[in-house]
């Protein structure tokens, strides 16, 4: 079979004009990179998400570069023919342009990213186009930014109200002039979700934001409710438990053990009857063999 072609952001455009939807999905590893790209998602986000729901913390502030550039050339390693976009981590893009460009660098020559993620709207539009002009392509993120959590007051559905709504559409076309190649809108609704995707001519990526995006974006570890304590989302739809599998398969494993049932005969490497010989001095019994 011929190797996928890998999406680009001028064939994204191209899918947005035929309303061909836009598949994403987090990956942060090479296992889970791979199974993506063979499962043919067209583009690979390592978000920093992986705070969460990899590193075990309550919000993605704690993530850094060194996570980030860690975990994407782990994904890249898996998917050599997905497009690849990665977090810009907490605070690494408010610096200046030159600390900024540097941090970019970082997740494109050492991560192996195809373009790179920051969540804010007008305020950052100077700094999406600095990283632009520099040749790397940009994916806006507006609505719920969750690394400003504690700004914004939690995890709430933005574009509740008229003027929310109109900041958010303000943001997503301060992103677009800046040169952004998409926008993920985060937990917004979806009647300004709809307004937002149709004002703009680069796509919307949603997550919790309805129907009428160009493509839809979720965690991995939720699709496939990979985790002990799964807690329901109501924009998430999950297609496998494979929580549920791994707890059984490792309980299975553990019991097999204790009980003497693994390994069994099929799983061991035998010596030589010579060796076996020379090394007990005597002929050893075969376990399961009475001779
Ligand atoms: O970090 C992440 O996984 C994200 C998605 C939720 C869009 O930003």
């Amino acid at each position: 079979m011929a190797a996928k072609q890998a999406i680009n952001i001028l064939k994204m455009r191209k899918m947005k004009r035929e309303a061909v939807p836009i598949t994403m999905i987090t990956a942060y590893d090479y296992p889970s990179a791979r199974l993506a790209e063979e499962a043919g998602v067209d583009m690979l986000l390592v978000g920093d998400s992986l705070g969460n729901v990899v590193l075990g913390y309550d919000t993605t502030i704690p993530v850094t570069m060194d996570d980030m550039v860690y975990h994407t050339r782990a994904v890249a390693r898996g998917a050599t023919s997905t497009f690849i976009v990665t977090d810009l981590p907490f605070m690494t893009y408010h610096g200046s342009k030159d600390e900024t460009l540097r941090e970019v660098r970082r997740l494109m020559q050492e991560g192996h990213a195809h373009a790179v993620k920051m969540e804010g709207g007008a305020e950052i539009a100077d700094t999406v186009a600095a990283i632009v002009n520099a040749g790397v392509p940009v994916l806006g993120h507006i609505g719920l930014t969750p690394q400003s959590v504690n700004q914004i007051g939690g995890y709430r559905v933005q574009g509740k109200d008229e003027k929310d709504a109109r900041r958010l559409m303000e943001d997503a076309k301060a992103l677009e002039k800046a040169g952004a190649f998409a926008i993920v809108l985060e937990l917004v609704t979806e009647e300004v979700a709809e307004l937002i995707t149709r004002e703009l001519s680069i796509p919307t990526i949603g997550i919790g934001a309805g129907r009428h995006c160009d493509g839809q974006v979720l965690v991995f570890h939720d699709v496939l409710k990979y985790t002990s304590d799964y807690r329901e989302k109501r924009f998430v739809k999950t297609y496998a438990d494979i929580g549920s599998l791994i707890k059984s398969g490792i309980s299975a494993y553990v019991q097999e053990v204790k009980t003497g049932a693994f390994p069994a005969q099929e799983n061991v490497f035998t010596a030589e009857e010579a060796v076996i010989e020379a090394l007990y001095g005597a002929k050893k019994e075969k376990e399961g063999d009475p001779s």
